[in-house]
């Protein structure tokens, strides 16, 4: 990795940057006891009575003044005391002026950080169990079976080794296979320029829990040319996920899921990389990437091809704006249970509308908001659906 300049305020690691690339803000305090700061470690709330409660910041203001600062040190710490930080700075020179919706773009292409190498002490797929990190499906991808790029996402998180389980399941394991869908998976951790590889902090302002810092993030989009690109970030706090979210994911031909940790991530990464939060429900759980799962499944069967049946994943269920009607299968008498005999009459008009009656009433009886959405627009229902809607209407659930 060759010799590392390390940034005495905020340890940031100059080779791994490229070389003109400066530290982001400063955070730590500067030595009143010869040590360098560096080789001080930064105490923590938990790290004993003497610092209890101390943030970094508040160990900066106690030791000022103390100790004559180095001319390097002076120059680190004007910098730290500048209206923004370097990464900020930089993103103002980038056009921080401009429109938020161009200006956005503009400035997350050119990247906060300038070049960078992929990561911190591991290379973010290199070091990782093969089977946890890297890409799913073909590098390059030729064109996939439906005669289109392959739907490229790519995952940023701390456990990769999570998706495992996901990936080789049958579906996606045949998308990504069949070169319909391209999942890549990058390792934030791998981005930290801690020498633990840590990769989050306490919050500031205090409270429980720790927050991912935000240079490990913008690390981890930059590797993975997210500027470009949508980026989600599963949290609860999000836009609840639900059918027209993921038909407009499905529309596109790459996206970034972000998977926070713990109290979730600093605010300034989502603020900076304009990144939208998508909840899967008003819970909360340990992380994004049961999430992100949730997500990637619901992208993914949308996709041409998936699913075998072009058409299968929009006519069923809540894409068609009803909840789904029953379903049977072998044997025709289970434990004196009849299967309605319509379904084995051969006649598929008849078997269209005994599921059309069915889906309704049973939208009606649990998903009324959804029932009353879809029976608005009668224009939209042929004589015998209208006949059955009507019906259907008449009866009090
Ligand atoms: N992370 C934790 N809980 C979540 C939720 N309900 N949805 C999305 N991301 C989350």
């Amino acid at each position: 990795m060759g010799s590392w300049n390390k940034c005495i305020v905020c340890k940031w690691v100059r080779s791994r940057a490229g070389q003109n690339a400066k530290c982001a803000d400063g955070e730590a305090g500067r030595p009143t006891d010869g040590q360098s700061t560096t080789e001080r470690d930064v105490k923590r709330p938990d790290a004993g009575e003497e610092n209890a409660g101390a943030q970094p910041e508040d160990k900066l203001q106690e030791n000022g003044g103390n100790v004559p600062p180095t001319a390097q040190e002076s120059a680190l710490l004007a910098e730290r005391d500048a209206p923004k930080g370097e990464c900020m700075q930089r993103a103002a020179e980038n056009g921080e002026n401009a429109q938020r919706t161009a200006g956005q773009k503009e400035k997350r292409a050119n990247g906060p950080l300038g070049e960078r190498e992929s990561g911190g002490a591991a290379s973010p797929a290199s070091e990782l169990p093969a089977a946890a990190s890297g890409a799913y499906g073909p590098y390059n991808p030729p064109l996939g079976e439906n005669g289109r790029k392959a739907m490229n996402i790519d995952v940023l998180t701390l456990f990769p080794e999570m998706f495992h389980s996901v990936i080789g399941s049958s579906i996606l394991g045949r998308a990504v296979e069949k070169g319909l869908l391209k999942l890549q998976f990058t390792d934030i951790r791998a981005f930290s320029h801690d020498k633990h590889n840590k990769a989050d902090d306490y919050p500031f302002g205090g409270g429980g829990g720790m927050v991912m810092m935000a240079d490990p993030i913008f690390g981890a989009l930059q590797s993975v040319d997210a500027a470009e690109k949508k980026i989600v970030y599963m949290s609860p706090r999000g836009k609840i996920l639900d059918a027209e979210k993921i038909k407009e994911l499905a529309k596109l031909d790459s996206f970034v899921i972000l998977c926070g940790h713990y109290e979730g991530v600093d605010q300034r990464a989502l603020d900076y990389w304009d990144i939208e939060e998508v909840s899967i429900g008003d819970y909360v759980l340990t992380g994004g990437e049961l999430p992100a799962m949730v997500l990637i499944d619901s992208v993914a069967r949308m996709l041409p091809g998936v699913l075998g049946n072009e058409h299968s994943a929009l006519d069923e269920s809540i894409y068609s704006g009803l909840l789904e009607h029953p379903q049977y299968t072998k044997p025709r008498e289970y434990c004196g249970m009849q299967v309605p005999e319509v379904l084995v009459s051969g006649n598929h008009k008849l078997i269209a509308l005994w599921r059309f009656r069915e889906a309704l009433l049973l939208t009606k009886q649990r998903r009324p908001d959804l029932y009353d959405q879809f029976i608005q627009d009668k224009s939209r229902f042929s004589k015998d659906e209208a006949k059955i809607v009507e019906e259907i209407e008449k009866i009090r659930t």
